[in-house]
């Protein structure tokens, strides 16, 4: 199989890509190494690698023309700048719009599209949240990956959205898990806000990704474990792996902030008999020796103001 990995040289895609290659697919990634680093990318005929935006409609028409993906997986996306509309609006749906128009063109069969949990805003009428629970996306992110979606919905026969809770793992640059080892590694002060989370750690996430890139199924599906965890639990099995004492401070959570994401995974579980397995301590564990052996000081994140720091220092 040929696949079209956007983003593929980020956390998500490029875990996907080598277990795409590890099975002896052709994987073509498009990445313009915004928050992604070509180091995470196997050095492999199997795989071809362009430094590109997919807000480059010609390049994207062009690579999908020459390389005609079999099924297509759309993980690029911008979150760096929360406060940088017009950047998430190029990428997340311009970006989006020239990937679904250029898969669709080339014939490609199949495209699958990672939305994120935040389209169903701070206050989810139920826990845990339905699949058809309404939207209220907040924010330049969750916004544009919500009318990112729509175009996938609108312009693709065979799609496939799957809706992804907190994934971690090594690799990733995002969320609270890397944000807690550099603050904590830094000495810096660490904020602990009162919410919790659905996590998934990202070889079980790959694992539901490779049944989602063989299936045909279409539609919307949650990857999450329908579980979810206190962020000072979450803090403290950092602190913890790192042997530091967590003296983090608890604080309320902002109100665009959602007390509890759990995602129901019941249909996902139904149609790929797929159960996340990876112990929390395991997942944190694997995620720290990473950071740890590859000296991580740059990290990101999609929040106006994150739960692990008050934006203040
Ligand atoms: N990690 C999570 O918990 C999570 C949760 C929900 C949804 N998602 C979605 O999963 C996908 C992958 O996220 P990730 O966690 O691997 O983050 P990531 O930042 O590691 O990956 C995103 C990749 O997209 C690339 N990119 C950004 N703008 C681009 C552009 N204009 N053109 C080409 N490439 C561009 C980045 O360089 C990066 O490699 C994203 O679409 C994200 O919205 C992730």
């Amino acid at each position: 199989m040929r696949v079209l990995v956007t983003g593929g040289a980020g956390f998500i895609g490029s875990h996907l890509a080598d277990r795409l290659i590890a099975r002896g697919d052709e994987v073509i990634v498009i990445d313009n190494l915004e928050t992604g680093i070509a180091g995470n990318l196997p050095d492999t005929a199997s795989l071809q690698f362009y430094r590109a935006s997919i807000a480059d409609r010609d390049v994207v028409r062009s690579v999908a023309e020459s390389h005609r993906p079999t099924v297509c997986v759309h993980a690029a996306a911008t979150y760096k700048d929360p406060e940088d509309w017009s950047g998430a609006t190029r990428t997340n749906v311009l970006g989006t719009h020239n990937v679904v128009q250029a898969a669709a063109e080339c014939g490609c069969r199949r495209l699958i599209y990672l939305q994120t949990s935040l389209c169903y805003g701070p206050s989810p009428a139920a826990l845990p949240i339905p699949l058809d629970a309404r939207l209220d996306p907040r924010g330049a992110y969750a916004a544009t990956k919500t009318i990112g979606e729509e175009l996938v919905r609108l312009f693709s026969r065979q799609w496939m959205s799957l809706r992804l809770a907190n994934i971690y793992g090594p690799r990733s640059l995002s969320g609270p898990v890397p944000n807690f080892y550099v603050r904590i590694k830094a000495g810096q002060k660490v904020y602990v806000a009162d919410t919790r989370r659905d996590f998934v750690f990202i070889d079980d996430l790959v694992e539901l990704l490779e049944m989602a890139v063989d299936s045909r199924e279409v539609g919307l599906y949650h990857a999450s474990s329908g579980y979810d965890i206190g962020i000072g639990e979450l803090y403290e099995t950092v602190a913890d792996e790192l042997g530091a004492e967590p003296t983090g401070t608890i604080v309320p959570r902002d109100t665009e902030d959602v007390a509890a994401l759990r995602l129901d995974p019941e249909k996902t579980r139904r149609t790929f008999d797929w159960h996340p397995s990876t112990p929390l301590g395991e997942g944190v564990h694997a995620a720290i020796q990473y950071y740890s052996a590859h000296d991580v000081q740059t990290v990101y994140s999609h929040l106006t103001r994150p739960y692990w720091s008050t934006g203040a220092d």
